[in-house]
C-alpha cells in the first residue's frame, strides 16, 4: 500500500511539476478572491481518485476538491492533490501533493510529495519517517530564540480577527524566523525533517495534515492541538515540533491569543 501510495504521489506529482513548467495556470476561484482552484488541482484530483477507487474499491477516498466528511469508521484515504494552490497559481516553485490512509481513524500511513525538487517524504506508523532513502529525525534545537519556525495563513483572514496575526507576531522576534512556506503539508514534513523546529496553523483540514502529523510523530516529535491534546484526524488546527520546544510553542500561542476564543 505505502509503494501503491507513494507510486501515486509521484504520478500526481508529474501533473504538477508539467503545469508548473507551462506557466501559469487557468484559475477559478472558489469563495473568495484568494481562495484559489486551477485546473491542475483538478488534474491530479481526478488522477488520484480515480487510481485510488481501482485498486482499493472498498476503501473511502475523501480529497480537498470532492470534499464530503471524515467518516468513523474503516479505510480512508485523505488526499491533497496539491497543497500550496496559490504558490502554484502564482508560479511561485513550492507546492507538494500529499496522501494519507487513516484505518479507524488512526493513522497508518502518509506521503508528502515536492515535485520541484524531487523529494519524496514518507511514514508508516511504527516504522519510522523517511526523505527518500534516509530516515527523519526532528530537530535538537533546545531553545525558542534558536529556532526557525513556520505558521500559514487560513484563506478567511481578511474577514476573521482570528486570522494568526497575533501568533505571527508573538512568535517573530523570539525566534530566529517564522516562514510562511504555502505549503502546510511540506511544512509539516520539514518539521519531521529537521529543517523546522515547530510549526502550527489553524484552519486546516485533514487531508492538509494527517501525513505530516505521522511523519512529526515517527521522527521523533510531538503533534497536539492548540490546547496540548494530542492532534487527531478531525481536529482543525495543529502545533508540531521537536518535542523539546512544544511547551513554548504551546505558551506562546496561549499567550498571543489571550484576547481570542480557546481552540481544542
Ligand atoms: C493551503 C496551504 C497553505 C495553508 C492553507 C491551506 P491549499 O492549502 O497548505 O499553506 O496556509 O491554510 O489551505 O489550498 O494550497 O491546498
Ligand atoms: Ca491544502
Ligand atoms: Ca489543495
Amino acid at each position: 500500500m505505502l509503494n501503491f501510495a507513494i507510486n501515486l504521489a509521484h504520478q500526481a506529482g508529474e501533473l504538477l511539476r508539467q503545469g508548473h513548467a507551462r506557466g501559469v495556470d487557468t484559475i477559478i476561484t472558489k469563495q473568495s478572491a484568494v481562495d484559489l482552484v486551477t485546473e491542475v488541482d483538478l488534474a491530479s484530483d481526478k488522477l488520484i481518485g480515480e487510481s485510488l477507487r481501482d485498486r482499493f474499491p472498498d476503501h473511502a477516498i475523501l480529497t480537498e476538491e470532492s470534499s464530503g466528511d471524515l467518516p468513523e469508521q474503516g479505510s480512508v484515504w485523505v488526499v491533497d492533490p496539491l497543497d500550496g494552490t496559490t504558490n502554484f497559481a502564482h508560479g511561485y516553485p513550492v507546492f507538494s501533493v500529499t496522501l494519507a490512509l487513516l484505518v479507524d481513524r488512526e493513522i497508518e500511513l502518509g506521503v508528502v510529495y515536492d515535485p520541484l525538487r524531487d523529494e519524496t517524504f514518507w511514514a508508516q506508523r511504527g516504522q519510522g519517517a523517511w526523505r527518500n532513502g534516509s530516515r527523519m529525525q526532528v530537530s535538537t534545537t533546545l531553545e525558542l530564540g534558536r529556532s526557525l519556525l513556520a505558521t500559514g495563513f487560513a484563506y478567511d483572514r481578511a474577514s476573521n480577527p482570528d486570522n494568526n496575526l497575533a501568533e505571527f507576531s508573538h512568535f517573530m522576534p523570539k525566534t530566529r524566523g517564522v516562514r510562511r512556506a504555502g505549503s502546510a503539508a511540506l511544512e509539516l514534513a520539514f518539521t519531521a525533517a529537521g529543517w523546522l523546529d515547530g510549526y502550527w496553523e489553524k484552519g486546516l483540514h485533514v487531508w492538509d495534515t494527517a501525513a505530516g502529523v505521522l511523519m512529526v510523530r515517527e521522527a521523533g516529535g510531538i503533534a497536539t492541538t492548540y490546547a496540548g491534546r494530542p492532534w487527531q484526524p478531525g481536529d482543525r488546527n495543529v502545533v508540531v515540533s521537536n518535542g523539546v520546544l512544544h511547551e513554548a510553542l504551546l505558551a506562546g500561542l496561549r499567550h498571543a491569543r489571550l484576547d481570542l476564543p480557546e481552540l481544542g
